[in-house]
């Protein structure tokens, strides 16, 4: 299929796969590096930011077959294989294979995942996911990493990011939302404070991106009537995917609620980010809090 998209949550230890227009089609627990993130050759870490699959190995193996530098050994393993070579990293069943997309970050030099072998692999059994616990590589279940690798083609963007969506109700997010809007909103756009907050904060569905040590990095929300607005991020995160995990988890909401026709407002610079997940423009440019917007509709 055209157009998937993978984002791997180092925070929640998930894996996301995505249709062009934003829609969920499935999330998955993995296991990343027990040290954490990183780029550095030899870190034994996983590399952060925008990466793409370069190759996909191992097609047509059975689950639980053995690679070893990206080859099949002909062993299958078994927990008695395991005993046999206690201190063996296990890759097992298929390989997708990640290379960095940003020079100096995790492309090219002493930061090239490509040649540091970090992979998306299938583990054995008896290994815990949703807690890191890799030697910098993505650990999945073996049927899972079958279902990944027959769904995405070569070329499928890969993004690791350093942050987690939360969703819920505005009691129990809006401590967490609120300055995030209070400082985009507020503070750099000069929307007047009486605007920014309304009675329609009380009966949405919010959502809120959280970095590391749980800081709050952006937001947006979802009204029952299928609007979609008050997307933010904080200036220094933005371009790095958060305003899409925002708007993709606010996509899966309106889908839960069986909505099919989201509505938003969208200040003009920003209709190129609503567009990319199928929203298109409809009717004039107006001004909304002194700010020129375009209505964008959305059909399911
Ligand atoms: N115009 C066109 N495309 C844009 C864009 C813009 N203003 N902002 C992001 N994009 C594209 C990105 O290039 C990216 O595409 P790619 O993955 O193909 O490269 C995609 O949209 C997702 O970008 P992402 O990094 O997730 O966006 P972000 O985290 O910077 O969040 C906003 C986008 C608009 C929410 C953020 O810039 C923001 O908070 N701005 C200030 C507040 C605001 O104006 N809110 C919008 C109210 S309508």
């Amino acid at each position: 299929m055209d157009g998937l998209r993978i984002r791997i949550s180092l925070p929640r230890q998930t894996l996301e796969l995505h249709d062009r227009r934003g829609r969920l089609l499935h999330r998955y627990l993995v296991s990343t590096g027990a040290k954490g993130a990183g780029e550095q050759s030899g870190s034994f870490q996983t590399p952060r930011g925008r990466h793409l699959i370069r190759a996909k190995v191992g097609a047509g193996e059975t689950a639980n077959a053995v690679l070893r530098g990206r080859r099949p050994t002909g062993e299958i393993w078994t927990p008695e294989l395991a005993v046999q070579h206690p201190n063996r990293d296990w890759i097992l069943t298929r390989i997708l294979w990640l290379s960095g997309r940003e020079p100096g970050r995790n492309r090219l030099g002493e930061v090239d995942t490509m040649r540091r072998y970090i992979y998306l692999h299938g583990t054995p059994d008896s290994v815990e996911l949703g807690v890191p616990g890799s030697h910098g590589c993505v650990r999945m279940r073996n049927a899972d990493i079958i279902e990944l690798f027959d769904q995405v083609p070569a070329y499928t963007p890969v993004d690791i990011v350093e942050f987690g969506v939360e969703e819920g109700t505005w009691t129990e997010l809006g401590a967490l939302a609120g300055p995030v809007r209070e400082r985009v909103f507020v503070d750099e756009q000069h929307v007047p404070k009486e605007m920014e907050w309304d009675e329609y904060d009380a009966v949405s569905r919010h959502v809120v991106a959280i970095g590391s040590e749980g800081k709050a990095i952006g937001t947006g929300r979802l009204l029952p009537d299928g609007h979609i607005g008050r997307m933010a991020v904080l200036a220094d995160w933005r371009g790095q995917g958060v305003g899409r995990a925002l708007l993709d988890r606010l996509l899966e909401a309106a889908s839960q609620a069986g909505m099919d026709r989201l509505v938003l407002h969208a200040q003009t610079h920003a209709c190129g980010f609503y567009r990319s997940v199928g929203f298109v423009e409809e009717g004039p440019e107006f001004m909304e809090a002194g700010i020129p917007h375009r209505m964008m509709v959305r059909l399911s």
